[in-house]
């Protein structure tokens, strides 16, 4: 009896717990939402333009006896953003819990002769200007509540600084230093605030990978090998369960050994 009710108690780690993963409707925030769902939250499915592919997600998760709804929003709008964080509050009857901000738009390689000061800016928006507006429209009730868990996906790049790339690196650079502030900012409320850099990880927007693209991108890895979304998902769901309580302001490059931190 008592092993089992431990054996419960481990299985649904984020039993009734409100989690938003932008961007969920596919690649990496798909699997995220999914598992994250199978971990016993009430998931909410964020997505920019493509409802079907959304409801597909909800759908899964419904089918193994999960809960999600999937809800539209630009995470760079003021305004949606906040229309979002009261629609998951009537929809749940409760406020979020957990936060992860994942969403990104197209990620254009640049040079320096190419690349404008739009360019960075459009980075910049999802990758700083969206969780801002996301963490102050969940941090008030997460503060009453006394308890939160914010996960931002960052990204390899940061430690690779890969060359015509400096938009989308510098804008996942300034990732690093804002989860950390906001970790400190925010622990005394209860609220933990963690990055994962994930590698480079082939999900549908890249189409077929080439062998050749595979073997240049895993020759230098100390595990030789491609990582899967679940990879990603499984360190997400570990930074938002009890087990990662005491962890706040750190970052976990989940990419196989392909760099070794900063
Ligand atoms: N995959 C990788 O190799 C890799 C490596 C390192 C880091 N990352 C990071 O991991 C995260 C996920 O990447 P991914 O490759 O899984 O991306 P993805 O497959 O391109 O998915 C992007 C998601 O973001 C949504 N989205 C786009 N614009 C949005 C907006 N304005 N507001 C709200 N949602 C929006 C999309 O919804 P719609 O379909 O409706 O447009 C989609 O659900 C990103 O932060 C990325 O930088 C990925």
């Amino acid at each position: 009896m008592f092993t089992l009710l431990i054996q419960k108690e481990e299985d649904v780690p984020l039993d009734g717990k409100v989690v938003l993963v932008t961007g969920s409707s596919r690649g990496l925030g798909k699997e995220m939402a999914i598992q994250l769902a199978s971990s016993g939250a009430k998931v909410v499915v964020n997505y920019f333009s493509n409802a079907e592919v959304a409801e597909r997600v909800v759908d899964e998760i419904r089918q193994y006896g999960g809960e999600a709804v999937a809800l539209q929003a630009d995470v760079r709008k003021e305004e949606e953003v906040n229309a979002l964080i009261a629609n998951i509050k009537e929809h749940y009857g409760q406020p979020v819990d957990v936060l992860v901000n994942n969403a990104t738009g197209p990620q254009p390689e640049l040079s320096l002769e190419d690349v404008s000061w739009e360019d960075y800016l459009n980075q910049l928006e999802f990758f700083v200007k969206a969780p801002l507006l996301l963490v102050k429209a969940v941090m008030g009730d997460m503060k009453e509540i006394g308890y939160g868990r914010i996960v931002n996906i960052g990204s390899e790049v940061v430690e690779l600084g890969n060359a015509h790339f400096s938009n989308y690196v510098t804008a996942k650079s300034s990732m690093v230093g804002m989860t950390r502030s906001w970790a400190n900012e925010l622990g005394e409320f209860g609220i933990t605030v963690n990055m994962v850099h994930p590698g480079f990880i082939p999900v549908e927007r890249h189409g077929t990978v080439s062998d050749d693209t595979i073997t240049s991108y895993t020759s230098d890895m100390a595990l030789q090998r491609m990582g899967n979304p679940k990879d990603i998902a499984d360190t997400v769901s570990f930074l938002c369960s009890d087990q990662a309580s005491f962890m706040t302001g750190q970052i976990l490059t989940v990419n196989g050994g392909k760099t070794f931190g900063m």
